[in-house]
Formats: C-alpha cells, sequence, structure tokens
C-alpha cells in the first residue's frame, strides 16, 4: 500500500532541491502533487522533470495574493488538500554589521510570511488527517556566524509549527516540523558569498556535522514523508531535525 494514496499534496518551492525530490516521492507513493516556484528557467526545467507527476505553477510564496489564489485553484481542481509541505525558502548569509536591511525584509517575506500565508489560506481547505509540514533548518537553534537573518526566520518557522498545530489539531489536522542541517542543493549557489568563502563554510559545515557529510535531498524527501504521511499518526508539533547529528551532539 502506498503511503500517501490518492492524497492532494502542494509542495511550496518544489522546482528544484529539497522540494523537488519531495515532489517524486510525494507521487511514487500515490499522491497528486502541485508545486510552486518562481522563476521562467527553473519552472520550466521542472516541467519537464515533472511531466505527467506533478504539477508546476508559477505563485510567490510570500504573495497572498498569489497564494489566495493558488488555494482557490486546488480547490476547484481537487477539491480540497490533504498535505502541505512548506518549503520554499531562501538563504542569503553574510556579517551581521555588514547585510543588507532589504536582505532581512525578503528572507522574512519567503521564509516566514510564506508559510504562514499558506496555513491561512490552505487552512480551510485541509481535510480531517491532513498534515502540514514546515521546512526549518537545524540553525534556528544554533548560533551559526553569517546566519542571523535566515536563522532567525526558520527559528520563526519553528515556532509557527507550535502555534498552528494548536490551532489545527481540532480540525483533525497535524502540524510538524523537518529541520535539515547541510543538504546538497542549488541552495548554496545562491548565498551571496564569493565561490571560495561558500567552500569554505561548506568545510567548515562538514567538519561540525557529526556523520561528516551533507545529506541529500532524498534523506530530507524521506522525512517528509514520515510526516505527512499516517506513519506520523501521533506526532503534532515536533520538530525533527535531520542533521547527521549537527544539532543535538
Ligand atoms: N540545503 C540546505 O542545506 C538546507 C538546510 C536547511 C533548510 N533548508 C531549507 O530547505 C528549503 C528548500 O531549500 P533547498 O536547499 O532545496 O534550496 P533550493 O534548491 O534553492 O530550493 C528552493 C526552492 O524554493 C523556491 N522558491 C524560492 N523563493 C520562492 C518564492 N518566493 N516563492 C515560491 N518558491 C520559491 C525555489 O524555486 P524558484 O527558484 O523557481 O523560485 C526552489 O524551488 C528552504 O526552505 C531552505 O531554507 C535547506
Amino acid at each position: 500500500m502506498k503511503k500517501l494514496e490518492n492524497k492532494v499534496a502542494i509542495i511550496t518551492g518544489g522546482t528544484t532541491g529539497i522540494g523537488l525530490a519531495t515532489a517524486k516521492l510525494f507521487a511514487a507513493e500515490g499522491a497528486k502533487v502541485t508545486v510552486t516556484g518562481t522563476r521562467p528557467e527553473t519552472l520550466e526545467i521542472a516541467r519537464n522533470e515533472l511531466r505527467g507527476v506533478a504539477d508546476v505553477v508559477a505563485s510567490d510564496a510570500g504573495s497572498g495574493g498569489d497564494i489566495e489564489r493558488l488555494a482557490r485553484d486546488v480547490k476547484a481542481k481537487h477539491g480540497g488538500v490533504d498535505v502541505l509541505f512548506l518549503n520554499a525558502g531562501i538563504a542569503k548569509f553574510g556579517p551581521l554589521t555588514s547585510f543588507d536591511e532589504a536582505l532581512v525584509d525578503e528572507m522574512f517575506r519567503v521564509n516566514f510570511k510564506g508559510p504562514w500565508l499558506a496555513i491561512k489560506h490552505f487552512a480551510p481547505l485541509l481535510r480531517r488527517g491532513g498534515s502540514v509540514v514546515l521546512n526549518a533548518s537545524v540553525v534556528d537553534q544554533k548560533g551559526m556566524p553569517g546566519t542571523s537573518a535566515y536563522a532567525a526566520t526558520k527559528a520563526a518557522v519553528r515556532s509557527l509549527g507550535r502555534t498552528a498545530a494548536a490551532e489545527l489539531a481540532e480540525a483533525g489536522v497535524r502540524v510538524n516540523v523537518v529541520s535539515p542541517g547541510p543538504i546538497e542543493t542549488p541552495i548554496y549557489g545562491k548565498l551571496g558569498m564569493p565561490t571560495e568563502a561558500v567552500e569554505a563554510f561548506a568545510k567548515s559545515v562538514t567538519s561540525q556535522v557529526p556523520l561528516r557529510r551533507f545529506g541529500t535531498p532524498d534523506e530530507i524527501a524521506r522525512v517528509a514523508l514520515f510526516l505527512a504521511s499516517s506513519d506520523s499518526s501521533f506526532l503534532t508539533g515536533a520538530e525533527i531535525l535531520a542533521d547527521g547529528g549537527l544539532g543535538n551532539l
């Protein structure tokens, strides 16, 4: 028996990286998947890669109008939703003292307001037994240099996981958080740091991870599947660190 047979699943930020891997896994487990993204080039690649597997929709996770429209379209097509994987996120790193204020606003808009908007607009569509999975990060509980604003957005996401779990429990909907450690995805090419600085950062992080490696998108997709499916039926408001031991050890 497939774990998400005939479930309707929405994945924000599913054009690359963790979201793309999760879309493939959810679909293989029987879900009817819709993924979102924003950039024409990534949307195009994802449409090719997910043909016959998932719907790919241009939708800005941080825009109330876009999310409201997405919820309306999903309702029209599927009637309701069983799984929300709120994964869309951006990361910009740099020293706090020289960090650009506009980047702080943009990260909070996408990383925090995004999932907040999705829960707001999709809550009425979530069916009893439904599951919301938020993608935070192990940095939500660490003081890693260069991550002042990014880490704060993820701490806010982790907090949202608790409040939303409390508010949606009555409706029979669970809300949980997956917090990855370093995962090999395109996000490292978008940090806004020179290549050498990114390489030095990756080396330093790897040395701090007890399992001594980056994780793969598929390793996070499998945790998202666990939280999305009834395998985790007694978990709500919880956080799973999928981080090679970085946060706990
Ligand atoms: N990789 C890691 O080490 C790591 C660790 C901890 C947590 N995470 C979290 O994992 C999530 C996925 O990241 P990733 O590593 O898979 O990176 P990624 O490959 O850069 O994926 C980010 C995804 O989010 C989408 N996205 C970005 N801005 C968006 C917006 N405004 N609206 C809708 N979609 C948007 C991107 O699509 P477009 O490019 O098409 O817009 C892409 O599909 C993020 O929340 C990230 O913070 C990653």
